[in-house]
Formats: C-alpha cells, sequence, structure tokens
C-alpha cells in the first residue's frame, strides 16, 4: 500500500492527479466511482481541470460500487442521481457512460450478475475510487461481509444506517434497508484502487485498514492483499498509524522520482 498523508486540499489534488495521469494513458480509462462525501473533493477538482481544458474525461466510461434499493426514481440521494450531479455533470460525462446497479430490475439476483457482466465487457476497473465507513465498510459492504464476495443484494448494517442518515434528514426510518453492492472481490479486480479518508471519525477503521489483520470485521483491511492500493489521508484520519514517517518519507520519495524521470 502506498500511504500519502496530506492536507486537506492537497488530498483532492493528489487523488485528481492519479485520474489525470491515468487518463493521459488512456484517455478510455474505466473508472469505478464511490458516493459518499469523501470523494467529492476530487471530482470538484476534476471538474475544475475540466472546466480549465488542462484534462478531458469524455472518454471514459464508468461503474459506481453500489445502489439502494427501494428509493424513486428521482430521489436525489439514490446513488445514480447523486453520481450524475457530483461527478458526471461537473466533468462532462455522458449519463450512458455511467453505470449503476439496476435498482429496478424485477429480478434483482440477475441484475448482480448482469453488472459483474457489464464491468468484465468493459474490460475491467481501471481505477476505481474508494471512500470507507466509520466500521471499516468499503461500498456496503459492511462488517461480516464474505472477503470472496460478488455484487449482491445486502441489508445495510445499523452503523451504516446511522452514518447515513445525515442524508434523509437525520431519520433513520428514511434510510434504506438494503442496497445492490458490488461485493470485496468484485472490488478487488480494479487494476488500482485509490482510497480517500479524511477526519478523526475515520481513524479507527484506517488503522484497521492498514495496520489490522485481514478481518470480515473491518471488511477494508482486504485491500492489504491487492497489489496497488494508494490511501490517501489527512492528519486526523491517519493519527493511530504506525509508521507514519516511513509513509511521510516514501511519498516525499515519490515525488523527487517524478521530478528526475
Ligand atoms: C456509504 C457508501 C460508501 C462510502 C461510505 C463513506 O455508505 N456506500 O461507498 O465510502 O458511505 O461515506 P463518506 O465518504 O460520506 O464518509
Amino acid at each position: 500500500m502506498e500511504i500519502a498523508i496530506l492536507n486537506d486540499n492537497a488530498c483532492a489534488r493528489f487523488g485528481a492527479d492519479l485520474v489525470e495521469d491515468l487518463l493521459q494513458r488512456k484517455p478510455t480509462a474505466v473508472l469505478g466511482l464511490a458516493t459518499g462525501a469523501s470523494p467529492l473533493g476530487v471530482y470538484r477538482e476534476l471538474g475544475r481541470r475540466v472546466a480549465k481544458g488542462t484534462v478531458n474525461l469524455s472518454g471514459i466510461t464508468a461503474f459506481t460500487l453500489d445502489e439502494y434499493l427501494g428509493l424513486p426514481a428521482d430521489h436525489p440521494e439514490r446513488y445514480r442521481n447523486v453520481i450524475l450531479r457530483e461527478f458526471a455533470n461537473l466533468v462532462g460525462v455522458s449519463a450512458e457512460n455511467i453505470h449503476t446497479p439496476d435498482d429496478s430490475a424485477t429480478d434483482l439476483d440477475a441484475a448482480c450478475e448482469q453488472y459483474e457482466r457489464d464491468i468484465a465487457r468493459a474490460g475491467g476497473i481501471d481505477l476505481q475510487i474508494l471512500g470507507i465507513g466509520t466500521d471499516g465498510h468499503i461500498a456496503f459492504n459492511g462488517p461480516g461481509s464474505s472477503l470472496g464476495s460478488r455484487t449482491r443484494l445486502k441489508a445495510l448494517s445499523k452503523q451504516t444506517r446511522i452514518d447515513n442518515a445525515r442524508y434523509f434528514d437525520d431519520a433513520l426510518d428514511k434510510v434504506p434497508t438494503h442496497c445492490i453492492t458490488q461485493g470485496l472481490a468484485t472490488i478487488l479486480d480494479a487494476r488500482h484502487i485509490v482510497l480517500l479518508a479524511e477526519g478523526v471519525r475515520k481513524a479507527r477503521a484506517v488503522v484497521q485498514l492498514v495496520d489490522g489483520p485481514v478481518s470480515a470485521r473491518w471488511p477494508a483491511s482486504i485491500l492489504q492483499m491487492h497489489p496497488r492500493v494508494t490511501v490517501i489521508l489527512d492528519q486526523s484520519a491517519a493519527q493511530y498509524l504506525r509508521d507514519t514517517d516511513y509513509y511521510q518519507r516514501a511519498f516525499a520519495s515519490r515525488a523527487e522520482r517524478a521530478a528526475q524521470f
């Protein structure tokens, strides 16, 4: 894992740099997109770069991680609507190039299998942007999720519903109880994973992600098994990590290397 511990604005800039580097090599890249607050800075930074004309996302295809079940099609918190509003509209990607799990399917299990096939047919995810829940969930894979899981229906954990109530007028009973989510094994298929976490609320999950044992109790810890993960943290989210000096030095030498070659 590469761990970057940066100041607030630098987190979003570095995340956007990684996307921009990929697009320079592959303008038709396949991106994996997370919802939640954590990636918003990256999406907005990419939007600014698109407006300036320094980056072009019009050739990309994107797949989101997950979707609530049971929300009306036009609900502002339905993840398809969130990602069109917070990402596609900002960076100039057309809606048909944004794929989301089909929450309206009559056969939801079939829709999950279809989603896996759609990702494979697109050539797999080149760069997956991730957030992390306070209980260590990624996408909607809460504690106890199978480390080998693929896209499927899930009941949301109580902690996730409490955390997400802020998007539903702080009313727990308005938060959906079920979802479709990419599985942990689906996420691990991405070629590069970029996880962003900011703030003290995430510090406990972050230390389990980086230093903890690999365990379904803290699902994000499975990322330790992936060969190319970049974890972008602010100082608060990184506060319980061991070896932060090493991470800082390694990150600084990365920048020196980039300047040299
Ligand atoms: C939701 C999403 C996750 C996201 C997590 C953290 O539950 N399904 O993909 O990473 O929340 O959200 P935030 O970034 O708002 O803390």
